[in-house]
């Protein structure tokens, strides 16, 4: 799998993510400022990468000098709904504390990333059986990571188990995420997947088509689960159908400040609504409401797998 990201000679490489599946590109960050544009443009974006990727900025401004606190309030300020990010940056600024240097403690949580995906991956795999058909949406995968992925982990480790799989990826408006990156993952692995229209979900699952449904989640907080929109109707479908709902998340992920209905739900451009791949499919001055993000109301969900295990949600 190509990788989503790294660090060679004080510079951060992220693998440009808005021009996946037909270009593979790096972006070079020099400076900090360069991956807050690169957060704020979704050139890297899921949770994790996204916190990774904070952890980086700020080991980039420390190499230019800049105050950290200064920095991390600019980092956090990228983008609200992940709360990944304002972890990463706080972890920083609590190791450079501690008299770690945040070149290093960056490097570490990118490593350590890696190994709690593939943790997830393994208590997930025990909820996968054989000849099940796996709903996901979004892209909680290798590309929303460091590496190997949450609910896509949970994917990958059921396959390298040998279980007999199929992968079905809702399309994800309007980024389309679902079919740019997770379709890609899944084929760049051999790994049988099908993809739908994001209106299709409730038909196949009334079809008796899914077995399972396995997500990501950008803030796990008491009362539930915030990930991309279009994540709720998915869990509603599923419930009205009997099939199990597991979200894939670390622990870094979970805000337990927080009720998950006070977050800031992040709005983006219109443009993302009015427009597919540069083409208008509605008049320009159409009046658009571009919620990024939804809240999964804890009864919906069957699990949370998580490093430390399957936990109920909070
Ligand atoms: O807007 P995005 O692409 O950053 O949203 C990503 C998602 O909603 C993912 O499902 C979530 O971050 C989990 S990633 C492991």
């Amino acid at each position: 799998m190509i990788k989503t990201l790294y660090w060679e000679d004080n510079s951060l490489f992220l693998l440009d993510q808005t021009i996946l599946p037909h270009k593979i590109e790096y972006v070079e960050c020099t400076t900090y400022e360069d991956v807050i544009t690169a957060i704020k443009t979704m050139v890297v974006r899921g949770a994790p990468a996204i916190g990774v990727s904070a952890a980086y900025a700020m080991a980039l401004a420390e190499i230019q000098n800049i105050d950290l606190d200064k920095a991390g309030l600019e980092i956090k300020a990228a983008r609200p709904t992940a709360v990944n990010l304002f972890w990463a940056v706080d972890q920083v600024l609590e190791k450079v504390n501690q008299g770690q240097s945040a070149v290093e403690t960056a490097i570490q949580m990118h490593e350590d990333d890696i190994n709690t995906n593939k943790k997830i991956g393994e208590y997930g795999n025990t909820v996968i059986d054989e000849n099940d058909t796996i709903l996901t949406h979004c892209n909680a995968g290798a590309l929303a990571c460091a590496a190997y992925g949450t609910a896509l982990g949970v994917i990958r480790s059921a396959h390298q188990h040998n279980k007999n799989i199929n992968v079905i990826c809702d399309e994800t408006r309007p980024v389309l995420q679902g079919a740019r990156l997770s379709v890609f993952e899944m084929q760049e692995e051999n790994i049988p997947v099908k993809l739908i229209v994001d209106g299709a979900a409730g038909h196949m699952m009334q079809k008796g088509k899914i077995d399972k449904v396995v997500i990501g989640a950008d803030r796990v907080a008491k009362g539930g689960v915030a990930n991309k929109i279009g994540s709720l109707m998915v869990a509603l479908a599923a419930k009205r159908y009997n099939i199990p709902f597991y979200v894939a998340a670390p622990m870094s992920t979970f805000d337990f400040e927080n009720n998950i209905f006070d977050i800031t739900i992040e709005q983006r451009d219109k443009d993302e609504v009015l427009c597919i791949q540069g083409n208008y499919i509605a008049r320009e001055e159409t009046r658009v409401e571009n919620p990024a993000f939804d809240i999964v109301e804890s009864d919906l969900i069957t699990g949370i797998i998580t490093e430390e295990g399957i936990k109920k949600p909070l």
